[in-house]
């Protein structure tokens, strides 16, 4: 294979929370129930009239060839939205449709850096801005969010990242992977620190896909809002968290200028032509609708309730400390304090490199924890390896109903006081990674 593939393959990693599904499916086989804290999906089913839409769409035969920037009437009303939530000027041929808010992630890194361009990104973060980085030649810059910060960021945190070859920024809040959500005052921050250091020949990559999910009656703001910041921002939503509708395939971008949108549709054409137009209606509908904001409460409210339980339910359990996220479904607790009693960091120094490379203190503990408890949740270094090597942290969605995660967090408590099952489960050694 090595003399097969094209270099540049070996360059690309992935998103594990596609990976461990086929791990669940294998343990499910054996007839044993898995609590699913890995989901990166909202558990609820799309609102009905937004699937009514749709299938009167297919009614109407709207299934053809549309426009490759994606329609119109979609296009307008993401212009509209954005122009009125962000107190922007938005323009539908500003914006392009895209199957999902993910493909522009790797489109914008092959559209604005060449190789040797930096890539600023955060980590813990969306593991799609890594993965890509070294794929198109440019060099990943991780800014590291700290727990001590509530995983946000700082003007003086970018600043120390920034340096002429600095060509994009990618922002995330509410973050996935820690639900963290930056103030008024740290984007006002960051926003002037781009201002004044980088050039008007950078973009930032503001990712907004879970500006519907914030909690204690907070609102989004977005860094696109703050003087100076339209010029350089591309902004980025879609319908997979806001309408619970990740198998839609929707997502959009608004691009700084008309022309820069103009490239954008080009690859649209060279990929995959244009995105189902009755999927497209639907999520004109959703943006559109009165009713959505019900919907979108209602599950905000749920995600809360589950927040609050969780939470509590992590911090009492000794070795792991949590912090209550602002926004998005997930909650990312620190367990150091496990890996340690466990003996898992101790495990881990003792695997040979090469198999360190693969894993890591809190992967073993994330792999004991689904193969002997069956509780499925994400890793830290399923969220940027480049300088993770010394933070252990877990990921769980609460995207899943309360008994489930009420079950999970016993499960969790169990398999964190363990060590003669976890020293067994290492020396088996079948999956430590
Ligand atoms: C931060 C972030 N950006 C983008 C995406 C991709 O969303 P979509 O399903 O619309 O492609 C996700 C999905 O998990 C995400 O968490």
């Amino acid at each position: 294979m090595m003399t097969l593939l094209a270099k540049r393959v070996a360059l690309l990693d992935t998103e594990n929370a596609f990976k461990i599904g086929p791990y669940i499916r294998s343990i499910e086989e054996q007839g044993k129930s898995v609590i699913k804290c890995n989901l990166g999906e909202p558990d609820f089913p799309v609102p009905e009239f937004i699937k009514e839409e749709v299938k009167r769409q297919l009614d109407l035969d709207n299934t053809h060839y549309c426009d490759p920037q994606g329609i119109p009437s979609l296009r307008k009303v993401i212009a509209k939205y954005f122009s009125e939530t962000r107190g922007i000027r938005a323009t539908p041929d500003q914006v392009v449709v895209f199957p999902g808010a993910k493909p522009p992630i790797g489109f914008s890194q092959q559209t604005y850096c060449d190789p040797g361009d930096e890539i600023i990104y955060p980590s813990p973060g969306f593991p799609i801005y890594e993965s890509f980085t070294s794929y198109v030649g440019a060099r990943p810059i991780p800014v590291h969010l700290k727990e001590d910060k509530n995983f946000t960021l700082s003007g003086d945190d970018i600043a120390s990242t920034i340096t002429k070859k600095t060509k994009m920024i990618f922002l995330n809040f509410p973050s996935n992977p820690t639900g963290g959500v930056a103030s008024p005052e740290q984007l006002q921050d960051i926003a002037q620190v781009i201002r004044k250091r980088c050039s008007e020949n950078i973009r930032v990559f503001s990712d907004e896909v879970y500006e519907n999910i914030l909690f204690d009656g907070n609102k989004h703001r977005s860094i696109i809002s703050y003087p100076g910041m339209e010029k350089i921002t591309i902004l980025v939503s879609g319908v997979s968290k806001s309408y619970s509708w990740t198998g839609g395939r929707i997502g959009w971008a608004l691009f700084p200028t008309a022309e820069e949108a103009e490239v954008f549709r080009n690859l649209n054409i060279n990929y995959f032509s244009c995105i189902p137009p009755y999927n497209q209606e639907g999520a004109r509908l959703a943006l559109e609708s009165p009713l959505s904001k019900d919907a979108i409460v209602s599950m905000v409210k749920t995600f809360q309730d589950r927040r609050d339980l969780v939470v509590d339910g992590l911090n009492a359990i000794k070795g792991i400390r949590c912090q209550k996220p602002k926004g998005a479904f997930y909650v990312f607790p620190n367990i150091s304090g496990v890996c340690e009693n466990l003996g898992s960091m101790e495990a881990f120094q003792n695997l040979p490199a090469d198999l360190q490379q693969r894993t890591s203190p809190s992967t073993l503990f994330q792999m004991f924890l689904l193969f002997e408890y069956q509780v499925a949740t994400m890793d830290r270094k399923s969220f940027g390896r480049m300088g993770a090597e010394d933070f252990h942290y877990l990921r769980l969605s609460i995207a899943t109903d309360t008994a489930s995660l009420k079950e999970g967090l016993k499960r969790l408590a169990a398999a964190s006081q363990d060590k003669k099952g976890f020293k067994l489960f290492f020396e088996r050694g079948e999956h430590l990674f």
